[in-house]
């Protein structure tokens, strides 16, 4: 895989950064991913205009424009050859003696990369995964695509050693989403997600579902469920950028009928066509 550190293209393996960044040391830093699909950046600008709004409510200065990111996510891309994959990018306050408050000036650090990633395997795609319900413990923020994903891990962990491969995050509101996907049920033929505000990360992928939903007539209604109501869904699945639309087959104990599912299918299908469009 190839990297870019601050002006420099090199290997992955050979990128370093300083042990003083406020990323290493504080998680004072915003991430993306970004899909490539058939040699193409996939809502590239999508991601940067989150990039931007969670560096402003983050106040960084003097963070790499947009425009800046997405010209290298190009050279990224051509220089590396990937057809299939990411790009991951990470912007920190930059380097500077530890001290909470931020520095003066702040010179915030560019780091990316490219890297091949296959698809999800066409298993968990068509039958469908495996998930517990978990405590949602993160801060108020969760809109911000922060670096600070301890919470985040510990519970995909759990979920793992669980034979899970996704953990769902239920906070006294209501179902939230997942550790690096967002959540939806389908009940009578309506979809319910979580609404955007400071409890979810407002998924891009998410998004499109909810604009596709509309164009062909599914109803989605934007409310927090209960897990009593999750568990009670006639289907439920959950998108991100890297793995789209997977099913969910069960919930701690409760399993779910993917065989019988319908909107998931539907929504995975048209997902899929507008990928490619
Ligand atoms: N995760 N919720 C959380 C907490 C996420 O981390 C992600 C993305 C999503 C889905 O957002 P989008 O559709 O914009 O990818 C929802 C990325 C893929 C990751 O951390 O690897």
């Amino acid at each position: 895989p190839l990297a870019y550190v601050n002006g420099e293209f090199e290997d992955l393996e050979n990128a370093k950064v300083d042990a003083l960044d406020r990323g290493f040391i504080y998680g004072d830093g915003l991430y993306e991913v970004v899909a490539i699909y058939g040699g193409k950046l996939y809502q590239i600008d999508e991601h940067l205009e989150r990039y931007k709004n969670g560096a402003e409510e983050m106040l960084f200065e003097n963070y790499p424009a947009p425009e800046e990111i997405k010209k290298i996510s190009h050279e990224l891309l051509e220089k590396s050859g990937i057809k299939e994959g990411i790009i991951y990018l990470e912007v920190t306050r930059g380097t500077a003696p530890r001290k909470h408050s931020f520095p003066e000036p702040q010179k915030p650090n560019l780091f990316m990369f490219a890297k091949e990633a296959p698809r999800p395997d066409a298993e968990f795609k068509n039958n469908g995964i495996k998930t517990i319900l978990v405590p949602d413990e993160r801060w108020n923020r969760c809109n911000v695509k922060s670096i600070n994903l301890l919470p985040n891990c510990f519970y995909k962990e759990k979920a793992n050693r669980e034979g899970a491969y996704e953990a769902i995050q239920v906070h006294r509101l209501g179902v939230t989403e997942g550790t690096s996907t967002n959540v939806f049920g389908v009940k009578d033929g309506v979809v319910y997600t979580a609404p955007t505000g400071q409890r979810i990360l407002p998924g891009i992928t998410r998004d499109t579902i909810l604009k596709l939903a509309d164009r062909i007539g599914i109803k989605v209604v934007e409310k927090f469920l209960s897990p009593e109501e999750l568990y009670n869904c006639d289907e439920v699945f959950i998108s991100s950028t890297t793995i789209k639309i997977l099913p969910v087959k069960q919930i701690d104990q409760v399993t779910f009928p993917v065989s019988d599912y319908k909107t998931t299918f539907v929504l995975q299908e048209e997902l899929e066509k507008y990928t490619l469009e």
